[in-house]
């Protein structure tokens, strides 16, 4: 077997394995440290929505982005290679939305299943990394994009200390040592992208710590809309500006942030 596809595979039965706590997919849509997180990185995935939107997720796993943004797009196909996350996210879309915006579909991104210009949007959150040659999945972005049409891509930042950690002490996640902003972008430049911007964003990677935190001292969810979630909003927002106003900090955020044009 050649060494691309048995990493693919090993990846996958990673992944399927990590899907067994379906507890985790639902803590993101629901808790507050999760959505909130979410729902500032999806802030930035409108620029452009539209009720007619049509957008794919790639790298989808469990659905928790694509379920979220369906509030902002007309319709949503998201992939993953894991069989285990797609199940998941499609019990999860029956559950957490009444409208039928979304549909996944078990294939790999490095090929795949849609005409030429078929979707107005592409988002891709935490997957470029997991890959060995991101150009070929990149390219494929490219090729399903209508000219005009936006990619959103969310990258771990090796700059920040958690992702640093992560990906030292996880041999699947070693791969976001690689994710420095020239890398980035000249992934995005080979793959023939237009206007591509980046942004920093996030200084915890915050379902991570309140899945586990609350798994070891027992902390029960603090749904969104109660007075302590919102407050909890608000100080989180502040944390955010105000760590982005200092010069040596500001860039050391979770997340790189890369939006470009087809
Ligand atoms: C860290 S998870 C991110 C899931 C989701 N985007 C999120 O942020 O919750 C990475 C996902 O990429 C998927 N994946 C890895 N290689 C893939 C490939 N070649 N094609 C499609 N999906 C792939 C894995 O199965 C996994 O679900």
């Amino acid at each position: 077997m050649n060494e691309m596809l048995e990493t693919k595979i090993d990846h996958v039965g990673h992944f399927d394995k990590s899907y067994d706590d379906f507890n985790y997919a639902r803590w993101r849509l629901e808790d507050i440290f999760s959505f909130y997180h979410h729902s500032r990185i999806i802030q930035t995935a409108l620029i452009g929505s539209a009720p007619s939107l049509y957008l794919l997720d790639v790298g989808c796993g469990p659905g928790v982005d694509a379920i979220t943004l369906a509030d902002y797009a007309g319709k949503i196909v998201g992939i993953d290679f894991s069989p285990k996350a797609i199940k998941i996210a499609q019990e999860l879309a029956k559950e957490y939305r009444k409208d039928s915006k979304l549909s996944f579909l078990c294939c790999d991104a490095e090929k795949l299943p849609f005409e030429e210009k078929t979707f107005d949007a592409v988002f891709c959150m935490n997957f470029l990394h997991h890959l060995e040659r991101p150009e070929k999945a990149l390219q494929e972005m490219a090729r399903v994009l209508k000219k005009g049409g936006k990619l959103l891509v969310v990258e771990m930042n090796p700059r920040n200390i958690q992702m640093n950690i992560i990906s030292r002490l996880l041999k699947h996640e070693r791969l976001i040592l690689r994710n420095s902003p020239q890398y980035l972008k000249s992934l995005f430049v080979q793959a023939g992208f237009l206007k591509i911007e980046m942004s920093f964003q996030e200084y915890v990677c915050q379902p991570l710590v309140s899945y586990y935190l609350r798994k070891k001292l027992l902390f029960s969810m603090i749904e969104k809309e109660s007075s302590f979630g919102r407050l909890i909003t608000k100080i989180y927002g502040y944390k955010n500006s105000l760590f982005k106003r200092i010069p040596l900090i500001k860039n050391l955020t979770t997340y790189i942030v890369i939006q470009a044009e087809r």
